[in-house]
């Protein structure tokens, strides 16, 4: 019997309508466009707006447009896991939330939190799942609404951050296609550059420390930037140097959008061309878990079968890692 791999076999997105624009950030702290532009690369964000809006809001309609757009009845599907480090609540698992919207009700579903490394951590574990031969479709979510733990009186985290999600269809392949391999690795060290100090059980909320301020990302973002610069590109290098891939092997880096230069770092490592590389930082900042599965859906039009991707993040955690992809399908 041939190998089952785990292949995509379908991508989905959303983005709530409500812009942030550098502009508009001009307006809120000290800063200007041209530096989030040199620093980042980032000209706007979206935000989700309103009350009672969750993280579960973009993922159910990320969920269902991948459903409808690969004509999948809710009751095929047997696992969704959600990667999130903005759940609705802390309990239960946004993924929960997500499915009984979807009318997903034959899987179990669960949530994964390793912050921007969440998605990569989650398209691994599902793969593992269709792997053993059990399970069919399985649903990868990944999406975060940083904009309810940010601080838009700070200025080095304000203009980083958007809301968005993305989600994928995990299938068997038996042709080769899908995920050929990853390295995925923590470090519980860099806790102390990029945290949120208050709301779990170590310090829950008090008037304390919402005075304090202390339910929003903290981050030593010089300190992130150099473990980030590092740990992402050498991980890519590796996964390429395992496989004996070449610059010219590669179709596409598939990085996640934390900051231009941490993209543009990992590209040069890997010795890719800007043409190679996704991006929509520009375009949506920094959305946490659900970086990469946008950039697929954004790119999925030039996407062609056989196609090697390499899926790359690092993130609060620390966590990091790297995913190897034989792309599965042709456009439609
Ligand atoms: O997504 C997961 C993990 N996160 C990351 O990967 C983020 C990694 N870090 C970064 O992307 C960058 O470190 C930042 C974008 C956060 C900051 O850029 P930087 O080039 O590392 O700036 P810096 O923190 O070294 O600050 C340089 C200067 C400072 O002023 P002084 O002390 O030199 O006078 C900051 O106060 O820039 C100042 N600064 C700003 N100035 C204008 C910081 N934020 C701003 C701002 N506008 N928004």
């Amino acid at each position: 019997m041939s190998k089952i791999n785990a292949a995509i076999t379908g991508v989905a997105g959303y983005l709530p309508p409500d812009l942030l624009t550098n502009s508009d950030l001009e307006k809120m702290v000290d800063t200007t466009n041209e530096w989030i532009m040199t620093r980042t690369g980032i000209e706007t964000r979206h935000i989700l707006k309103g009350e009672d809006q969750g993280t579960s809001v973009m993922g159910i309609e990320a969920v269902k447009s991948l459903l409808k757009k690969t004509n999948t009845d809710p009751s095929e599907v047997d696992l969704l896991i959600c990667a999130t480090t903005t759940p609705d609540m802390q309990f239960p698992a946004t993924a929960n939330i997500i499915s009984s919207a979807c009318e997903i009700n034959n899987a179990f579903s669960f949530d994964i939190q390793a912050a921007c490394s969440g998605f990569l951590y989650s398209l691994v574990t599902g793969s593992q799942y269709i792997e053993t031969g059990k399970y069919k479709k399985v649903i990868v979510v990944g999406g975060d609404k940083m904009s309810s733990i940010i601080d838009y009186t700070d200025r080095t985290t304000c203009i980083i951050f958007g809301d968005g999600c993305g989600a994928v269809m995990l299938e068997p392949n038996e042709e080769g296609m899908g995920i050929q391999d990853h390295i995925l690795q923590s470090d519980g060290s860099g806790e102390k550059h990029l945290h949120q100090k208050a709301g779990g059980s170590r310090r829950p909320a008090n008037e304390q420390t919402v005075a304090n301020r202390e339910h929003y990302v903290y981050q030593e973002g010089a300190h992130v930037f150099k473990f980030a610069v590092k740990n992402m590109a050498d991980v890519s290098y590796e996964i390429m140097e395992k496989n004996n891939l070449t610059a010219d092997d590669v179709a596409y880096l598939v990085p996640h959008q934390a900051n231009k230069r941490i993209i543009d770092a990992t590209a040069n490592r890997m010795g890719v061309s800007s043409e190679k590389v996704m991006l929509n930082i520009h375009r949506y900042g920094n959305t946490t878990s659900g970086t990469i599965p946008l950039c697929l859906w954004d790119y999925e039009p030039k996407l062609k079968k056989g196609d090697n991707l390499i899926l790359a993040a690092f993130g609060g955690g620390f966590t990091w890692g790297a995913v190897y992809i034989k792309w599965a399908y042709d456009p439609s």
